[in-house]
């Protein structure tokens, strides 16, 4: 087997989607829809189009509406099929799961994403795996996953998926330090969780994308906690910059945060004007109402 591919994704998804309250207070975050399709089935489609060949949730109590959604559905396709709705049919096929691919794993404290990640370590071993944010929607011709795939491929070590932000906004996201970050793969000299501004290495921002070195795992045993009192996987990370070394690559593709209710929003419109089936009724709907929107503010 060639020592450089990636089959194993973890999906920490165990969060309380409090931001989405009161959706999530019965609906887990990752069961919401981006048009007709909840949201851990395009991660799930960026996974599979990367070559991932094993599937593990990190999940928490609440979240059965995950497990139900991987099942297949016998008794929903035989009616499908009996009503002839072939395309249906198809659309629900597609989403169906081999037997063995996936596994669920309970975090059962929310110690945050370090600590998710930790707890699917003996389902990893010692072998590379990636680590995909359901929140983090990346629209684009090749999945960002798939062109991290190829990235580490060619350098090794640990890629984390980078995009620029505004400069107020990193105390949001992992910050990489680089001294040159101007190509697609930029070799990173530190990594900081959510730095004010003023103590921000640059805006050069960790998205939620990983390729991870076991050692990654290791250094999460008995980790401490970091900012935000949580176990903090961008230290773990941190760690092997002296060791494998860490990657930043700039991905090609849109991002949305779709655990912000404005990045929701964004995302529905975006991909309601990429399907096909959506698109005139939403353009036209779209040129009314925001002349007068905007007319009116
Ligand atoms: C997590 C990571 C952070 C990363 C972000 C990307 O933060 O801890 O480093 O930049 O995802 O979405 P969270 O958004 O879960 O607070």
């Amino acid at each position: 087997m060639n020592d450089r591919r990636i089959r194993k994704a973890i999906f920490p998804v165990a969060g309380l989607g409090t931001r989405f309250l009161p959706a999530t207070k019965s609906i887990p975050k990752e069961i919401m829809t981006l048009i007709d399709r909840p949201l851990i089935q395009y991660a799930i489609d960026e996974a599979r189009e990367a070559g991932i060949e094993e599937f593990i949730f990190v999940t928490s109590r609440g979240k059965s509406a995950l497990e139900d959604y991987f099942d297949e559905s016998p008794a929903l396709a035989a009616e499908l099929d009996r009503k002839n709705k072939t395309e249906l049919a198809k659309v629900l096929e597609s989403t169906n799961m081999d037997s063995g691919a996936i596994a669920y794993i309970r975090q059962t404290r929310p110690m945050g994403l370090g600590h998710a990640v930790w707890c699917a370590r003996r389902l990893i071993g010692d072998e590379a795996f990636a680590v995909i944010l359901p929140d983090d929607v990346i629209a684009g011709q090749t999945s960002c996953l798939k062109q991290m795939i190829d990235a580490y491929q060619q350098v090794g070590g640990n890629i984390v998926a980078a995009m620029e932000v505004p400069k107020n906004k990193t105390s949001d996201y992992g910050i990489l330090g680089a001294t040159d970050t101007s190509q697609r793969i930029v070799p990173v000299n530190a990594m900081v969780e959510k730095p004010s501004p003023e103590m921000a290495p640059s805006n050069l921002a960790v998205i939620g994308r990983y390729i991870l070195s076991p050692d990654v795992l290791s250094a999460l045993d008995g980790a401490g906690l970091g900012v935000g009192g949580e176990v903090q996987l961008t230290d773990a990370i941190a760690k092997q910059i002296s060791a494998d070394g860490v990657y930043g690559y700039r991905f090609e593709g849109q991002r949305f945060d779709c655990g912000s209710k404005a990045g929701y929003l964004q995302a529905t419109v975006a991909f309601g004007l990429a399907r096909e089936d959506l698109r005139d009724e939403l353009m036209a709907y779209l040129y009314d109402l925001v002349p007068s929107q905007v007319l009116a503010s």
